[in-house]
């Protein structure tokens, strides 16, 4: 990832050596810096992010009611402003004054979504710098570090989470193309907190399905040793002692394996975080500390 801030030094020159005051004495002036990451392929589709948007609104609820009007920033939406558009609707009901921006660093992706704007939904060219003119209360980025080496990942969670506003979030996650399969890390200014696991449960056939969708951090993680992939695994034999419950249906089967996990891993077992309603739509969140790669804590 390259960074590119390009503020000119005292002899007028930018991080790169390259000269960005005319003539005379230096200035401090700023040249328009370059957003910070990649084009990368910008696949998304309708209702894609309905898991996370519902999870959003769920969790975070108290959040957007409880100040002043909120900015959340929606990074990397993609080829079509459609999933933005959807996390704004989905927002405005919990918070009807909520401001929603949605931030691509493709400027074509920008000009395609700007008719598209409306009163409280803009479309702005950015990075994972966040260009906006007050810190955001939340910040979802959806199957845009999946593209970034593992490094890279880190550096944009620390560099997301310092724009953050007081008691802030970032919600970072991957999906499969439709949105039937989905995890996500959220991210507070200390670090990272939690994990969700979100899947369609007609399909499934065991919940370790889901590590092909495990954001970047965790992803290459999922090997003997680690604590992700003994994660996977109890569940998984957690799923399968339970498969009597299948008789009431996935989802019944589904609240007994992570019933079950909850005897050995700590899964919250109370709202908003966990509970049987959640765990109802297909889902599971357990702390960041529980899944953690070794060595990072
Ligand atoms: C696969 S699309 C994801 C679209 C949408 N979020 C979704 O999940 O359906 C990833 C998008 O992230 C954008 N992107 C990658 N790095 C970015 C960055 N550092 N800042 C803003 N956008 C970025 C890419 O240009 C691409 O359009």
């Amino acid at each position: 990832m390259r960074v590119s801030w390009t503020f000119p030094d005292e002899h007028g020159d930018d991080a790169r050596g390259r000269r960005v005051t005319r003539q005379g004495p230096p200035v401090a002036r700023a040249v328009k810096a370059r957003p910070v990451g990649e084009v990368t392929r910008g696949t998304t589709g309708h209702n894609r992010l309905r898991r996370s948007d519902r999870w959003i609104t769920a969790v975070y609820g108290r959040l957007l009611v409880s100040g002043e009007r909120p900015l959340v920033v929606d990074l990397g939406y993609g080829a079509s402003h459609v999933t933005t558009t959807e996390l704004f609707l989905r927002l405005r009901r919990v918070r009807p004054d909520v401001e929603v921006v949605g931030m691509e660093i493709d400027p074509l992706r920008v000009a395609a979504a700007k008719p598209y704007e409306r009163p409280g939904l803009t479309f702005v060219r950015g990075g994972f710098e966040l260009p906006v003119s007050r810190p955001p209360l939340v910040v979802r980025a959806f199957n845009v570090l999946r593209q970034y080496d593992e490094a890279q990942a880190w550096e944009a969670w620390g560099m997301l989470r310092s724009r953050l506003a007081a008691g802030g979030v970032v919600v970072e996650g991957t999906c499969s193309e439709i949105g039937h399969r989905a995890t996500w890390v959220t991210l507070d200014a200390s670090g990272p907190r939690t994990v969700t696991l979100s899947a369609r449960l007609g399909g499934l056939g065991r919940p370790s399905d889901l590590a092909e969708r495990l954001p970047k951090a965790l992803i290459h993680r999922n090997v003997p040793g680690e604590r992700v992939h003994a994660f996977l695994r109890d569940f998984d034999h957690a799923w399968t002692v339970s498969a009597p419950y299948g008789a009431y249906g996935a989802r019944s089967r589904w609240i007994a394996a992570v019933e079950r996990l909850a005897e050995t891993w700590p899964v919250p077992a109370s709202p908003p975080l966990g509970g049987r309603r959640r765990w109802r739509l297909g889902e599971v969140t357990v702390p960041w500390t529980a899944v953690a790669p070794e060595g990072t804590g």
